[in-house]
């Protein structure tokens, strides 16, 4: 069973230090949830693990199937298992979903094996309808061209569905703060609901309370100050949702500042 394992992070940003000692381990067939407000390090987390160069990692180490990820390239650690979904997906005019996920799909057989020829095209296309189907798109959707135009829902069903055909281990998908709408919510919640099972862990990031009405994570933590303060099961979710995040701050506070 393939787990990740975020051990002892520090992130720092131009110097300053936004993720300060993060423990986190998430198994296949897990959800997680990981909440908390504005400005604690939550997006600082996704893109680290995505590796983005300007996220300096000076501690800590993240291992995933015997590797310490972050040692890799992005692409080797999709081609790992780990799905990093992009908050801001670029537009390609020119380029179809359809087009996108093929080439996704061979990147990925070509880095296990660099001989392979390609998945024949019925092949592809009888999996991308499969998922479409099970992800309840319209089969249309995968010829328009990539993010052209798309609304913040669009982008998010595209995202999903691109997890879906590359069948990752674990995926770890960060809600963006701004522009979030619930169509784009409703979106991302029902494709993990759909795609979760046995063979994937999810780590949802997210501020937004309203997306536990949507999804149920097995496991719920709040983060605070660049690290994990509180970690529990949906009881947690539950009083967060009651009581937002006073509580947290209040008790937190000194170990903060
Ligand atoms: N690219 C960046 N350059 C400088 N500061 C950043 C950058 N990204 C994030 N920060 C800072 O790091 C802190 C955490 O930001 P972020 O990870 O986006 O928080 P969250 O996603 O929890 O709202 C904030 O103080 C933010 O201003
Ligand atoms: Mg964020």
């Amino acid at each position: 069973m393939a787990k990740l394992e975020i051990r002892n992070l520090h992130v720092a940003i131009d110097g300053k230090e936004i993720i300060k000692g993060l423990d986190l381990s998430i198994a296949q067939g897990e959800i997680h949830a990981i909440m908390g407000p504005n400005g604690t390090g939550k997006s600082t987390l996704a893109y680290t693990l995505m590796g983005h160069p300007a996220y300096e990692v000076t501690q800590g180490e993240v291992w995933f199937k015997g590797e310490n990820i972050l040692e890799l390239e992005p692409d080797e650690r999709s081609h790992l298992g780990l799905f990093l979904a992009f908050q801001y997906p670029v537009a390609i005019p020119g380029v179809s979903v359809a087009n996108f996920l093929r080439s996704a799909i061979n990147a990925r057989r070509r880095a296990e094996n660099p001989d392979d020829k390609g998945m024949p095209i019925p092949a592809f296309r009888k999996i991308l309808k499969e998922k479409m189907d099970l992800l309840k798109m319209d089969h249309d959707f995968a010829g328009r061209y990539l993010n052209d135009g798309f609304s913040g829902g669009e982008k998010k069903r595209t995202e999903i569905l691109q997890m879906a055909t590359l069948e990752p281990e674990i995926a770890i998908l960060d809600e963006t703060d701004s522009g979030l709408d619930i169509d784009a919510l409703r979106v991302v919640a029902e494709g993990v609901n759909a795609l979760s099972g046995p063979n994937l862990g999810v780590l949802v990031i997210t501020h937004y309370q309203r997306l536990l009405n949507y999804i149920k994570p097995q496991f719920v933590h709040i983060m605070l100050g660049g690290r994990i303060v509180e970690s529990g099961g949906p009881d947690l979710a539950l009083h967060l949702e009651e009581q937002g995040y006073d509580w947290v701050r209040e008790k937190y506070d000194e170990a903060v500042a």
